[in-house]
C-alpha cells in the first residue's frame, strides 16, 4: 500500500458510518484519506457531514439514467477521478451491477446490519428479533457480485434482551457498526487486510468463515 490510501466513500443517507470514519482518521498520522463522498441523493444528511468536514462531494442522481449500467458506468467514472485504493459503501442503497463490483474487486467493503450470513438484505433488526435470534449484530465484508455474500472481515455481536425493539436494537448495533467499520478500513489502509482467493487475509492469516468475532 502508498503512503497514503485514497479512499472513496458511498453513501444514501444519513452518513452516521461516513462521520464515524471522519472522526477516526486523523490527519497526517492515518494511513487513509477520504478522497471524497459519493451520495445519489442529493437531500442525504451525509452530505452535509462530508461538507462540515471539507470533503469533496459529487451527487449522482440514479434517477436521471437510464438503468443500472449507465448508473453504474457513470459512478465509475466518478469514482475512479479520485484513483481510490479503496471504496467503501456506508448505507449506499444501490444493488451493484457485476460489472461494478468486478471492477473494484479486493477494494470495495460494506457493512451490514446483521451477522452474516443471517438476514441479508433489509430490515435486519425486525427480522431478527421476529426469528427469536439470542444475538445480533453486523458485518464487515469484501463485496462480490452474490448480495451481502462477500468474505467476511469482522462481525461485532450484540446481545438481544427480551425487551428489545427493532429500534433499541439498531441503536446498539449501530454503535459498534461505528468501531468496526474504521477499524476495517484502518487495517486495509496498513496493508494488513486484503482479498485472496480463499478469503479474506488479515496479517497473513487467513481469517476464519465468520470473520473477527468482537463481542459487545
Ligand atoms: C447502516 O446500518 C449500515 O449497516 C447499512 O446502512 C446503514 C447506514 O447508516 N449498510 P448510516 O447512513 O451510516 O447512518
Amino acid at each position: 500500500m502508498p503512503t497514503a490510501c485514497n479512499v472513496v466513500v458511498l453513501i444514501s443517507g444519513s452518513g452516521s458510518n461516513l462521520q464515524a470514519l471522519i472522526d477516526s482518521l486523523q490527519p497526517g498520522v492515518s494511513p487513509a484519506r477520504i478522497r471524497a463522498v459519493i451520495c445519489n441523493r442529493a437531500d442525504a444528511y451525509g452530505v452535509e457531514r462530508a461538507r462540515n468536514a471539507g470533503i469533496d462531494i459529487r451527487v449522482l442522481d440514479h434517477t436521471q439514467y437510464d438503468g443500472r449500467e449507465a448508473f453504474d458506468g457513470a459512478l465509475i467514472q466518478a469514482i475512479d477521478a479520485f484513483e481510490p485504493h479503496l471504496v467503501v459503501l456506508a448505507g449506499f442503497m444501490r444493488i451493484l451491477t457485476p460489472g461494478f463490483v468486478r471492477h473494484y474487486a479486493g477494494r470495495l467493503l460494506n457493512i451490514h446490519p446483521s451477522l452474516l450470513p443471517r438476514h441479508k438484505g433489509l430490515h435486519t433488526h425486525q427480522r431478527a428479533l421476529e426469528a427469536g435470534d439470542r444475538e445480533h449484530g453486523c458485518s464487515v465484508h469484501f463485496v462480490t457480485e452474490e448480495l451481502d455474500g462477500g468474505p467476511l472481515v469482522v462481525q461485532a455481536v450484540v446481545p438481544v434482551q427480551s425487551d428489545d425493539t427493532p429500534e433499541s436494537l439498531a441503536r446498539r448495533v449501530h454503535i459498534q457498526e461505528h468501531q468496526v467499520y474504521p477499524m476495517a478500513v484502518h487495517w486495509f489502509a496498513e496493508g494488513r487486510l486484503q482479498l485472496v482467493e480463499q478469503g479474506a487475509m488479515l496479517d497473513g492469516s487467513l481469517l476464519p468463515s465468520t470473520g473477527q468475532i468482537i463481542r459487545a
